[in-house]
């Protein structure tokens, strides 16, 4: 392979939550997404991993994961199985154990998509192959993996930046940018009502990582106190998938002042971007968006149109880089 990241020390490894992994090991993979994207750009083929293949379990919907993981498939020369949220048996006629122990005889490596970490973790515990996380209620890492190699491409380092989460931060999204901001010594603050804040547990853990890498932790309800000075204001949607329509009152209510739009854009520092991991409510050309925002009365719930379509939004660049951060995730740990 003709390829400068050293990945050797990854093979047969599973993906299953960043807080598994060290700095460098973290680094090391943003480095190989870089090198694979430049490939990919020049038109130089990679396809390390002919002849394997792997499985994609998807107990929740997905546009980018699934497209990522098969394009990054594809283009490694493996064949891939997609596993939709009704079609297979798992967890309905078959357990998770015996699932991974199937697919684990057929499939060189799996990802699994779904509800809580310890099913993937288990699933992982008898595949007896690598076992990716394309995100459970509490993690989602190869998302963090996409955000981090986009904010490197753009600020051209990751310690050191002003990294400001608004929203629901005790879910998949608010945990694992909390695991990363500290692995990788970012400024992290959540911004929320306190009953939003990430788990008292994991921050404790963080906290402990933070010491170690120079990063920050910080909790604040007030928007403009958490925006100043922000390089990165990141949201996610107030309602994931698989909870329940009737929260939607309840989010609306607590996370409207936390909304992301032009004020608040304007209040951090000059030259900050948006993110979001996307799908994003920020008009009402959705279904749901539309659905809610009739309902409510509002035209935009996290982020608001003027700042999802600003030269500020730097999404479509971290969707892209869903497929080359995956790409290395597989390349690294299913080689040999
Ligand atoms: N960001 C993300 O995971 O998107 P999908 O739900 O479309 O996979
Ligand atoms: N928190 C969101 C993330 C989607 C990528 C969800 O779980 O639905």
């Amino acid at each position: 392979m003709n390829l400068k990241t050293n990945f050797s020390a990854f093979s047969g490894k599973n993906f299953l939550k960043l807080l598994d992994f060290t700095p460098v090991e973290i680094s090391t993979l943003i480095d190989l997404a870089a090198e694979l994207k430049t490939m990919k750009k020049s038109g130089i083929p990679h396809k390390y991993l002919e002849g394997k293949n792997v499985a994609l379990i998807f107990e929740k919907t997905s546009t980018r994961t699934r497209c990522a993981f098969e394009v990054a498939a594809s283009d490694l020369g493996m064949g891939s199985t997609y596993l939709d949220p009704v079609a297979s048996q798992i967890g309905k006629k078959e357990s998770i154990a015996d699932t991974a122990r199937v697919l684990g005889r057929m499939y060189d490596g799996i990802e699994y998509r779904g509800f809580e970490q310890n099913i993937v973790e288990e699933l992982a515990k008898y595949a007896g192959v690598p076992v990716f996380n394309g995100l459970t209620n509490e993690f989602h890492p190869t998302q963090i993996l996409a955000d981090f190699l986009t904010i490197k491409e753009h600020f051209g380092k990751l310690k050191g930046i002003n990294f400001v989460y608004m929203g629901d931060a005790r879910y998949n999204m608010g945990n694992s940018l909390m695991v990363g901001c500290a692995k990788m010594g970012l400024n992290f603050t959540a911004c929320a009502p306190k009953e939003y804040f990430p788990d008292e547990k994991l921050i404790a853990q963080c906290e402990e990582i933070a010491k170690e890498t120079g990063a920050t932790l910080n909790f604040e309800s007030d928007p403009m106190k958490a925006t100043e000075n922000a390089d990165v204001i990141y949201t996610d949607v107030w309602v994931s998938m698989g909870e329940s329509d009737e929260v939607w009152k309840e989010r609306i209510d607590s996370l409207l002042p936390y909304q992301v739009n032009r004020k608040l854009m304007d209040n951090a520092s000059e030259n900050a971007v948006f993110m979001h991991c996307l799908p994003a409510f920020h008009d009402l050309n959705t279904g749901i968006g539309k659905e809610v925002g009739e309902k409510f009365g509002l035209d935009a719930l996290e982020v608001t149109d003027e700042v999802f379509e600003s030269p500020q939004s730097i999404v479509f660049d971290e969707a892209e880089n869903r497929m080359h951060t995956i790409k290395a995730v597989m390349l690294s740990m299913m080689s040999e």
